[in-house]
């Protein structure tokens, strides 16, 4: 830990969301490696990194988008200049039209919409499969676990006979979550074991989002030989990778400021202008502590250490304790890491609180100004 500067971005107005390009493109560059070495394709999945901005740059890198909805598909087809990949529990009818024109590859989520819209996406050229629930899933937070008990996402074997429906080209397996390359060698054991006889009568696998490949401690050689692997036994399928932590990951902070300290029967309550509830849901819902730039993630005895504080009225808007080896200051600087994958797609104007701007730090460290927001925004959305 080192001791904090003064002001260390001094030109970015507060609060801020900013992207660092330089380790964008890290990451972007350790998944091109996988694509290339292992043979797959890597695509960028929207719900988790919909960074618009630089898109024209993931375009360089990755094989394209996937999308989950009308406005995803149309945000990648307009700024990433690609039809995507698409998968949605469920399509609307009224939306169908315009989705297809946007989507190179669809998955149905039932036999219901396979028969609902399967004719209407063929005759627009779509690749059609169908996504599958392996009921096999290594994630401890049942909010992320799309194998739990009732799951509605994706189709049991129980529920698909010994043939996939008529012109069912891929299958579709999402279950994994900020997981490592050993658990999915584990899920595609259960792949192979409850779904092998379907494999060789189609031409693509998607293995879904939540591979967290660019996590320091990933095994990429491992992940490249599974894949290589895989690949050998069935040289059939393409195969498709749709992570969306892993391309936003650890790219950015989000800048904010120090309104006010106060004491609250002794502890130290720094009450910043972001709010936890309204602009890092996750880290309530997840729920984690975000990491906070020159600061010790837990409490230090006798150093001067803070809880802070959301601009909300909501009780649980905070967090904390956090120490540091100066006292803080009303107007400093507080820096939130890792505050791109997740946190934008997700953010509220609760309580009427402002979203932060968006900008970014570029290849040469020159902050570029994308959006400000005001009050239209929270009316625009009542
Ligand atoms: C179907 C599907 N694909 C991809 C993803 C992206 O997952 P992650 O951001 O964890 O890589 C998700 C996330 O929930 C998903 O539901």
């Amino acid at each position: 830990m080192s001791i904090r500067p003064q002001v260390s971005y001094s030109t970015i107005p507060s609060p801020c969301f900013v992207l660092e390009e330089n380790l964008l493109i890290k990451n972007l560059q350790l998944l091109q490696r996988v694509q290339q070495e292992a043979g797959i394709d890597i695509i960028c999945a929207l719900k988790g990194f919909s960074f618009y901005h630089e898109f024209p740059l993931v375009k360089q890198y990755l094989a394209g988008a996937t999308a989950s909805s009308l406005h995803e598909a149309r945000l990648a087809y307009e700024e990433m200049g690609v039809k995507c990949h698409v998968y949605s529990p469920a399509y609307l009818e009224h939306e169908f039209e315009e989705l297809a024109s946007y989507t190179s590859h669809l998955s149905f989520n039932s036999l219901n919409q396979y028969q609902q819209y399967y004719t209407r996406a063929k005759e627009k050229g779509i690749s059609c499969g169908v996504r599958i629930n392996p009921e096999y899933a290594e994630v401890d937070t049942d909010m992320y676990n799309p194998c739990v008990a009732g799951s509605r996402l994706g189709i049991r074997r129980s529920d698909l006979g010994s043939h996939l429906p008529d012109g069912i080209e891929g299958l579709h397996s999402h279950t994994l979550c900020e997981n490592d390359s050993f658990v999915l060698e584990r899920t595609l054991s259960v792949i192979e074991e409850k779904f092998g006889d379907l494999l060789p009568q189609i031409s693509w696998l998607n293995l879904g989002g939540g591979h967290l490949i660019t996590r320091a401690d990933y095994d990429v050689n491992h992940l490249i030989q599974l894949l290589k692997g895989f690949k050998s036994k069935y040289p059939n399928l393409s195969i498709i990778m749709e992570p969306g932590s892993a391309i936003g990951w650890q790219t950015g902070f989000l800048k904010s400021t120090v309104l006010d300290i106060v004491d609250s029967a002794g502890i130290q309550v720094a009450i910043l202008d972001v709010s936890f509830a309204a602009h890092m849901p996750d880290t309530l819902e997840m729920p984690y502590k975000p990491r906070i730039r020159y600061a010790y993630h837990e409490p230090v005895e006798g150093k001067p250490t803070y809880r802070f504080g959301g601009m909300t009225c909501l009780a649980g808007d905070y967090y904390g304790d956090y120490s540091f080896d100066e006292p803080l200051k009303i107007g400093d600087e507080i820096i939130l890491e890792d505050m791109i994958h997740y946190t934008m797609v997700k953010t509220t104007t609760f309580n009427g609180v402002n979203l932060p701007s968006i900008g970014k730090l570029n290849t040469r460290n020159e902050f570029v100004l994308y959006k400000r927001f005001g009050y239209e925004s929270f009316k625009d959305r009542l």
